[in-house]
């Protein structure tokens, strides 16, 4: 049935021959040749049940704000045990049938971040359990929007962010990134709206309301996702496209032009896209993040559409994924890193190939600045800022921090300087090719280096250090630098700038967003309004239709009290619901004694907002 990889196999016998064992281990048991590790992050036991496939049979109630249904999951029990165990977060179980009979289940007690599992009674030969189930209020997952919180603002809309853990909180499963299953999916909606999964897509709305889906390669439960809503298609190329809103997709579709070349580039430097097809959604811009790579249809923040092509970046980082997350996959959530470091270096190269060296430099500066950022925010001590985590006992959302991202890229990055570009991309090409449809723990992916890369050379393991990167804090000393051509020239006209130089009078040709950013982020904090005032009248950032730009532009009004920018500000804060540009402005406001601005603003806007990231602006908000 499942002709890639059996799904427990990933939890139970992670592997073996570890000849150059690292210095440091996993939370791990096991026998000699049999490393097991333990995923601290869900309560299921597929590690003793295989998942093999789930079909789901679900109704999308917008008046309830309710998802409810059936899921129905084929097992093979192969270690015999009574009781199969699986994830649920603030789900009601109506009832479970195993082999099609009644079976009497039960509930666990809560566990912070974890929810409740559902324990089923088998049998040695059950074969399939059958749960029917619905939908809580505190579902993590979901974001219902009413109309008037969408583009088009006559349709409803609802999306699912399932990464890391809340999966479990829409379909009772064994949530854990090392469980993959193939799944199938009839999914009922109001009639006239369209619904999407990470699966083979409809192109268009039918008349039923009812939609089939197919995902015949497994994947985990956090790549699953679904997204319902007046939503248009525009093909790209054969096998690419892009999803919107309707009244969106024109312009969606002029700002993915480059999507199909992107698909090539990626091929050309890691192998080939093995999902079939490539598509993006769209989603309104209440969607928390900027991006998620589900398989086959990335959804992604509207923020992105600045009209000129020049935010891509985040698609080619969610493509990427294809091959760093989706095909190669952190074993836990201990080993985020595997999955989002790996991706901002396959992002980048594939923007340097897209573009050119100095304009991916420039992505690798901004990650650098980003990087000292967290160092700063978290203590260049904490444990939190080594590669490998510990979060036990945390909500995996914990790790989401630039360390994975920018320490775990430019760690790649380390790699890539010190053995050239052939090298890296041939162990890379490997390395996926090798473990793909498979997990990996940081661990195994430090022998498969040694293995594979490193071969002995001692020289070159001490030129790495490999240890520092992986087990120890900060930013280790070896850690490279991009060129910084393009931003050197940025220092030069921001110092003009500083030094009196009229701001319509500074040489800002050509700037990309990139050298914009770079431009005000390096502004100094104590840069007063009346300069604000004088920079907008030359640069009209207030009013800037890149969220980018806007959101550092906001930052620095409410820095410098420039009041001007602060009617598009709240407009802006009433749209947007991306985590990282809603944080920093609530948090400067917070910090810059303006607090009553920022708890009636929040207050104005909290509903607009994802339930994950009203969990963020909620602590915000409330620090004296
Ligand atoms: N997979 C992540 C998003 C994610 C990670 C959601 C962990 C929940 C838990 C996605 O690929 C991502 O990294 N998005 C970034 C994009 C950026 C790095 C280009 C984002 O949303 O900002
Ligand atoms: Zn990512």
């Amino acid at each position: 049935m499942n002709k890639y990889f059996p799904a427990a196999m990933a939890v139970l016998s992670i592997f073996a021959s570890c000849k150059n064992e690292p210095a440091k281990q996993d939370t791990a048991t096991g026998t000699q040749d049999t490393v097991m590790v333990k995923d601290l992050h869900t309560q299921s036991n597929a590690d003793s049940v295989l998942m093999k496939h789930l079909d789901l049979d679900i109704a999308v109630n917008f008046d309830a704000r309710q998802i409810s249904g059936k899921a129905v999951w084929d097992i093979d029990n192969k270690q015999m045990v009574s009781t199969l165990r699986l994830d649920t977060y603030d789900l009601t179980i109506d009832s479970v049938t195993a082999d099609g009979k009644k079976v009497q289940h039960t509930l666990g007690a809560f566990v912070d971040h974890l929810g409740n599992a559902l324990s089923i009674p088998v049998e040695a030969g059950t074969k399939q359990v059958a749960i029917y189930y619905h939908t809580g209020k505190n579902a993590r997952a979901l974001q219902w929007l009413d109309p008037q919180q969408t583009a088009g603002k006559k349709h409803p809309f609802l999306y699912t962010q399932s990464e890391s853990i809340y999966a479990r909180s829409w379909i009772p499963c064994a949530d854990g990134p090392g469980i993959r299953y193939t799944y199938t999916a009839r999914v009922t909606v109001p009639k006239g709206l369209l619904a999407l999964m990470s699966a083979e897509n409809p192109q268009q709305v039918n008349d039923s309301g009812i939609y089939h889906f197919n995902m015949d390669i497994p994947v985990p439960a956090y790549l699953m996702a679904l997204a319902v809503g007046d939503i248009a298609f525009k093909p790209i190329d054969e096998r690419t496209g892009v999803y919107a809103e309707t009244n969106m997709i024109d312009k969606a579709r002029y700002e993915f032009e480059d999507v199909g070349r992107m698909v090539q580039t990626a091929e050309k430097l890691y192998g080939p896209y093995r999902w079939g097809r490539y598509d993006a959604l769209v989603l309104p811009p209440g969607f928390p993040i900027g991006g998620m790579e589900n398989p086959k249809l990335t959804f992604c923040t509207p923020t992105i559409i600045a009209g000129d092509r020049s935010l891509m970046n985040l698609v080619a980082h969610e493509l990427a994924h294809n091959w760093s997350g989706n095909l190669v996959t952190n074993a836990t959530w201990n080993d985020f890193w595997l999955n989002e470091g790996f991706t901002v270096y396959f992002e980048r190269r594939l923007t340097e190939a897209m573009t050119d060296k100095s304009y991916a430099d420039m992505l690798w500066e901004l990650g650098y600045q980003d990087l000292e950022k967290a160092m700063d925010e978290l203590g260049k001590d904490s444990k939190d800022t080594h590669l490998k985590l510990d979060l036990t006992g945390r909500d995996p959302d914990d790790g989401l921090t630039d360390i994975a991202y920018e320490k775990g890229a430019l760690f790649l990055k380390l790699i890539e300087n010190n053995v050239g570009r052939e090298r890296i991309d041939a162990f890379l090409k490997k390395y996926f090719d090798e473990h793909a449809f498979k997990t990996i723990t940081t661990e195994q992916f430090l022998t498969y280096l040694n293995d594979n890369l490193i071969k002995g050379d001692s020289a070159l393991a001490k030129k790495l250090d490999i240890n520092a990167w992986v087990y120890g804090p900060g930013i280790p000393a070896n850690a490279p630098h991009a060129d910084r051509a393009r931003f050197s020239k940025v220092d030069e006209v921001r110092q003009a700038f500083l030094d009196g130089k009229p701001a319509k009078e500074l040489q800002t040709t050509n700037w990309s967003t990139y050298e914009w950013l770079h431009f005000l982020r390096k502004m100094p904090k104590t840069l007063d309004a009346t300069k604000m005032k004088e920079l907008d009248a030359a640069f009209h950032f207030t009013t800037s239709g890149n969220s980018e730009i806007a959101d550092q532009w906001y930052v620095m009004s409410v820095t410098a009290d420039y009041k001007a920018a602060y009617p598009a500000m709240d407009q802006f804060l009433s749209r947007v619901g991306r985590r990282k540009f809603l944080e920093p402005l609530y948090t400067e406001m917070m910090k810059t004694g303006k607090q009553d601005m920022a708890r009636s603003i929040y207050e104005k806007y909290r509903m607009n907002y994802h339930p994950l990231a009203q969990e963020s602006i909620d602590e915000i908000v409330a620090k004296k």
